[in-house]
């Protein structure tokens, strides 16, 4: 691979990365397995390392994934809350045990390890002082989490006080919402999560405390910053012996036991009352561990042990053609409904048009559904065995599904080019214009955007700014509450970063991270519409793909009448914050 397609798969890898660390961080909604997910990471980091001179220090893999959720106060943690480097099989185990055995000159046989259950949760960080809960946080970006405190003394396992000594102790552990909970909150019409994770990550982040009482979180503890311990095993009991609950957990010595301990727990976890997608081995002995010390990522004395991916079996129903914002069209599979894992799946998006072909998806075919950890099921493969001797291979459309366009392909995407007038087009425009990482505007869901496009009220985002000259058939619609929050909402929308402007244009692959680094450099508007192809390909991040695609939308001059249109009602108050 020469440096220039390195640079521009390397940017298209941040991108990617960044945009599922959003969707799983934030949205608490992941799109693609974690094997996916850590492919794509060691996709970047493999390039980073052959292109060091591309390997820059924003790269996402030198960050622990994570955003602080700006609803909550900041919390910033004493010690970073790292991740956990995985391993899949025991070769990535031995060569881990080789490298810590090296490091601290033993002999590998006899060093212990302490295994534990990889609890499918959320971490958070709780604060005694002196004996009572103080403070408890997210992870949030590793450096910067949450303040969740209420939130957290609402779970019933956590203790409030403690019985000790330490003026200020800090216990981490995993928040997870035990399986039996989570059946029961999904059978509700209102609450459908994809699993208990997300569940639980939902209701961690509840503004009111009494929601998030009422989904009856737990808590396992794994660690706890006292200088009084000496080992991982220890520290358990410690824990233990304080009120908190901890998972199992065994001292291993050498690769042998550690398989041992991972094959048993691979056994049971289905009695388990919670769900686990792997080990974890700690180096037992805690004075070893500060001597191994850490990558930016995750410690090095530490390693997920991860599970294989569980596969299951359906039937393909249909193949519907989703409309995305810019038009893009997304093939999504309709499933004969399977449970998996306590949850009932009936869809899986089979992401993009060389996908839906390499699989070679036909009528009635029976698919192969993963299912890793806490994601959305994923469909891997076709049993060819099973497929109908007549059946039909599904094509990409050459119609738009919502407004029969005639549909448009590129190199990258099929997409239908009636910006202005397909209605799902309009529809998840819209809702992403108002969404809260571009104007924000609370209370406007798909179902009232739909509302509104319907009666005549939106045609367009801008639109959304003259609401408030509809106030008296948007309350007959919606009622007065509703209509003054919405309204409300809009009028604070108004005040906007730059790079939340830029944000909302929906320019094909400018996510967030572009933005900022967009609007740090062109600092206003205007000189981001002026700005050219070289200027844009120089800045760390932008990508040549990317630069055409900014280029081509600044270029079309129905963009920038929109552009112009959306000034007239807004007020631009800072560039990133
Ligand atoms: S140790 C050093 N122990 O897995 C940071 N983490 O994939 C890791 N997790 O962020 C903390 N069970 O949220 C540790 N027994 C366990 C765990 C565990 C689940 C989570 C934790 C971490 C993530 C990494």
């Amino acid at each position: 691979m020469d440096f220039e397609t390195a640079r521009r798969e390397i940017n298209k890898l941040k991108e990617m990365i960044k945009k599922y660390d959003e969707e799983y961080y934030i949205n608490s909604m992941p799109s693609i397995s974690d094997a996916e997910y850590d492919n794509l990471r060691k996709q970047l980091l493999a390039l980073e390392k052959k292109f060091p001179e591309l390997d820059t220090v924003d790269s996402p893999s030198h960050i622990v994934s994570g955003h602080a959720n700006t609803a909550f106060k900041k919390v910033k943690h004493n010690i970073p809350m790292l991740s956990l480097d995985n391993a899949f099989n025991l070769d990535e185990i031995e060569s881990f045990i080789s490298r810590i055995a090296k490091h601290l000159n033993e002999d590998k046989d006899t060093i212990q390890f302490c295994g534990e259950h990889k609890i499918d949760g959320l971490s958070a960080s709780i604060i005694y002082v002196d004996g009572k809960l103080n403070i408890a946080s997210t992870r949030g970006d590793g450096v910067i989490g949450e303040d969740i405190t209420e939130n957290i003394k609402t779970i019933t396992n956590i203790p409030k006080k403690i019985q000790t000594d330490i003026k200020v102790l800090e216990i981490r552990g995993e928040v997870y919402m035990p399986i039996q909970v989570f059946n029961t909150l999904n059978e509700s019409e209102i609450h459908k999560f994809s699993n208990p994770r997300n569940a639980a990550s939902g209701a961690l982040r509840q503004l009111d405390p009494a929601i998030t009482a009422s989904r009856r979180l737990a808590f396992f503890a794994y660690y706890a910053d006292a200088d009084c311990l000496k080992t991982q095993d220890e520290t358990l009991k410690f824990l233990q012996d304080l009120g908190f609950e901890t998972t199992e957990y065994c001292v291993c010595t050498g690769i042998k036991e550690i398989d041992a301990f991972y094959n048993k727990v691979l056994c049971n976890r289905k009695a388990l009352q919670y769900d686990i997608d792997g080990t974890v081995f700690k180096l037992n002995d805690l004075s070893k561990q500060q001597i191994i010390g850490c990558a930016s990522r995750y410690p090095r004395h530490s390693i997920a042990f991860k599970f294989p991916e569980d596969i299951y079996r359906t039937k393909i129903v249909n193949v519907e053609y989703n409309v995305g914002r810019s038009g893009t069209i997304t093939p999504v599979a309709v499933l004969n409904p399977v449970t998996i894992l306590g949850v009932l799946i009936t869809k899986a998006t089979l992401h993009n048009f060389d996908e839906m072909q390499r699989l070679g998806i036909c009528t009635n075919d029976t698919v192969l559904i993963k299912r890793s950890g806490d994601v959305i099921p994923q469909i891997i493969g076709v049993d060819v065995q099973l497929r109908e001797k007549d059946c039909i291979k599904y094509s990409i459309p050459t119609t738009c599904p919502s407004c029969n366009a005639n549909l448009v392909t590129d190199s990258a995407r099929v997409y239908c080019p009636n910006h202005s007038n397909c209605r799902a087009q309009i529809i998840q425009y819209i809702a992403y214009f108002v969404s809260k990482q571009c104007f924000n505007v609370v209370g406007l869901g798909k179902a009232q955007i739909e509302l509104f496009i319907d009666n005549n009220l939106v045609k367009k985002p801008v639109d959304i700014f003259k609401l408030s000259n509809f106030a008296t058939d948007i309350r007959t619609m919606l009622g007065s509450r509703i209509t003054a929050k919405i309204l409300d909402s809009i009028e604070n929308s108004k005040n906007v970063a730059l790079y939340r402007l830029i944000l909302s244009l929906a320019i094909p692959q400018v996510g967030i991270t572009s933005a900022k680094l967009l609007a740090k450099r062109f600092q206003n508007i205007e000189n981001f519409c002026h700005c050219t192809k070289e200027q844009l390909i120089e800045i760390n991040g932008i990508g040549e793909s990317m630069a055409s695609d900014i280029v081509e939308f600044l270029q079309n001059t129905k963009n920038i009448k929109n552009i112009n249109e959306l000034l007239q009602y807004i007020h631009l108050t800072d560039t990133i914050s």
